[in-house]
């Protein structure tokens, strides 16, 4: 049986990554988004694409009708604002949570079974309340960053070295924000560390660069931010759970004790399969890099109780 997958928000994330999931043909695609004809829009120019691009994902468009979304297998929510040159992803809070509340709700009702990427930001605070406002499990609702910050850094990895992208694997944790935690020690190029084929004063360039990546781009457009690796990041992870693949990826996720870290979604480890969340992965970390994760972990935690105060 053909799989479900139901892109909420029709940006430019969510129209890139309901164009990346069809062209794989993980799944039909069903785009929803507040806005008049422009899901629909979109929907059939990707359908009309199909012949050239030789697949048969079908592509729906909707406005405001969550009921296209009905058994979903899985759930992407690109919906809210994305920052202009000047803001943190955290400015982003008030406006968002409401959005985000709102349309998960709405989802949730009419695909109880399927498992939550939540995209927007600020990032983890987002998946807080996708959380909340779901009652789904903690496996079914994941948070897409460390993919993409991960992917950044194997860019620039890749760029500094002058080697395959392929060749690279890397490992950001912590949150989606300024006080990430890229891991140079688990980032590798063919199986070797990183610290090995790199100065450290490099390293510290390349990681500082991957934690002003979203901003370097948001500077860039001046009119929005970053959707073409977001967007593959996000179809990352549901292909893991779409093709039940067990694939271990950094994704932000409700923690409970491990790593130190209690009831807030954070970025770690995680094996990605059917069931989502399939396990949750601890790896040893030196003492420096132990206090940058409680340092990231403490910013989010503030970030969920402004959140909370806001109502
Ligand atoms: C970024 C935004 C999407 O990192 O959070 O580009």
């Amino acid at each position: 049986m053909r799989k479900k997958a139901t892109v909420i928000g029709a940006g430019n994330v969510g129209a890139t990554a309901a164009m990346r999931l069809a062209e794989k043909e993980l799944a039909d695609v069903v785009l929803i988004d507040v806005l008049e004809g422009v899901p629909a829009g979109k929907a059939l120019d990707l359908t009309e694409a199909a012949p050239v691009e030789k697949h048969d994902a079908k592509i729906i468009g909707a406005t405001g009708d969550y009921s296209e979304a009905k058994d979903s297998d899985i759930i992407i929510i690109t919906a809210g604002i994305p920052r202009k040159p000047g803001m943190s992803r955290d400015d982003l809070l008030s406006t968002n949570v409401g959005i985000m509340g709102s349309v998960t709700k709405e989802v949730a009702a009419v695909a109880p079974n399927a498992t939550l990427i939540i995209v927007s930001n600020p990032l983890d605070a987002m998946c807080h309340v996708a959380y909340e406002a779901s009652g789904f499990p903690k496996n079914r609702v994941i948070g897409m960053a460390g993919v993409l910050d991960s992917a950044r850094f194997r860019a620039f990895i890749a760029m500094e070295l002058d080697v395959s992208v392929e060749n690279t694997h890397a490992f950001v944790l912590g949150g989606h924000g300024d006080t990430m935690v890229p891991l140079p020690r688990y980032s590798t190029v063919a199986g070797i560390p990183i610290t090995e084929l790199i100065s450290k004063e490099r390293i510290d360039a390349l990681v500082e660069r991957t934690r002003t990546g979203g901003a370097e781009i948001v500077g860039l457009l001046k009119t929005g931010s970053a959707y073409y690796a977001p967007a593959s990041a996000a179809v990352e992870m549901a292909e893991a759970i779409l093709k039940d693949k067990k694939k271990i990826l950094p994704c932000a996720v409700c923690l409970n004790g491990e790593y130190g870290i209690n009831d807030l979604f954070i970025g770690v480890p995680v094996k990605l399969g059917e069931n989502g969340v399939e396990e949750i992965i601890e790896i040893e970390l030196t003492d420096s890099e132990k206090k940058a994760l409680q340092h990231s972990a403490d910013a989010v935690r503030q970030l969920v109780e402004d959140m909370k105060r806001l109502g």
